[in-house]
């Protein structure tokens, strides 16, 4: 028996990193799930690797996030081949990184396009499903940045605003079955904290020293630290819980 038997779940931006962390964490507790990330042929090859439970099946979708009709038409392929969606994971993310001053309004609107808006187009295509069989979960990727980041304030926004998105959703559709919960993650080791060490001339594993360094349980994340995370939250042993966000990130919120 696990957790999410007979569940279907999409997990966005899961063809690599965090999201297919969560992908295969939720698979491996019996969840059908399915990968929805920017490359159709990427999404279709992260389905394959997942390790499944008996009698569930994995589906890779191509859909952009940012654009309101792909996350529509995505949700909708997904109900058709899966059979239904009750659980959302809003993970699909990019960064922009730059000083305020040298910030293109091209980095602000990607960076809000992705995580701000593609989360609102996610939620809105999911939740008529939701509603109407009463039951859902949505679980919103914020970040520890949300608390602010020097060169990121276009993604420390957006990750702030997505706390704001989750209580609101906790309050609308609470009374339909539907709960709406938040992870933040500290420094957790995918492409893309690999690409940050990268621009900032270091090599990977230097940036997670020092990370480690800065973090009061001496080390960096994994993706498998999100993901328990995120099927504690996605499980109906959390169905009091709702508008929260959770900081798993090694004591750096409050160190
Ligand atoms: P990643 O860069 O390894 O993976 C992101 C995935 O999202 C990629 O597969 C990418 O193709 C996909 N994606 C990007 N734009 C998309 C779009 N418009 N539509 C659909 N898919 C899209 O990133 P990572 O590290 O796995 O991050 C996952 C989430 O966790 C993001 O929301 C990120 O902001 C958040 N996060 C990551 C942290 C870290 O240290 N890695 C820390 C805090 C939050």
């Amino acid at each position: 028996m696990g957790r999410f038997d007979g569940r279907v779940a999409i997990v966005t931006g899961a063809a690599r990193g965090i999201g297919f962390g969560i992908a295969q964490r939720f698979a491996s507790e019996g969840a059908s799930i399915a990968v929805l990330d920017l490359d159709g042929d990427a999404a279709a090859d992260a389905a394959g690797r997942l390790e499944l439970a008996d009698g569930a099946r994995a589906v890779g979708v191509a859909c952009d996030v940012a654009d309101a009709s792909s996350a529509e038409a995505a949700v909708e392929q997904v109900v058709a081949d899966l059979g239904a969606v009750h659980i959302l994971v809003n993970n699909a993310g990019v960064t922009r990184d730059n000083l305020l001053f040298k910030m293109t309004e091209d980095d602000w609107d990607t960076v809000m396009g992705v995580h701000l808006k593609g989360a609102f187009n996610m939620t809105k295509a999911a939740q008529k499903h939701f509603v109407e069989q009463k039951y859902g979960k949505v679980l919103n990727l914020s970040s520890v940045s949300a608390l602010g980041n020097r060169g990121q304030a276009n993604y420390s926004a957006a990750k702030m605003g997505i706390q704001g998105f989750t209580r609101t959703l906790a309050l609308e559709l609470g009374p339909f079955g539907v709960n709406a919960n938040a992870v933040a993650p500290g420094f957790i080791v995918t492409e893309m904290t690999d690409a940050t060490a990268r621009r900032l001339k270091m090599e990977p594993e230097e940036l997670q020293r020092l990370n480690a360094e800065s973090t009061p349980v001496r080390r960096v994340g994994q993706p498998e630290d999100i993901a328990a995370a995120a099927a504690f939250l996605c499980s109906d042993e959390a169905s009091f819980i709702t508008g929260q966000t959770l900081y798993v990130d090694g004591g750096r919120k409050v160190g």
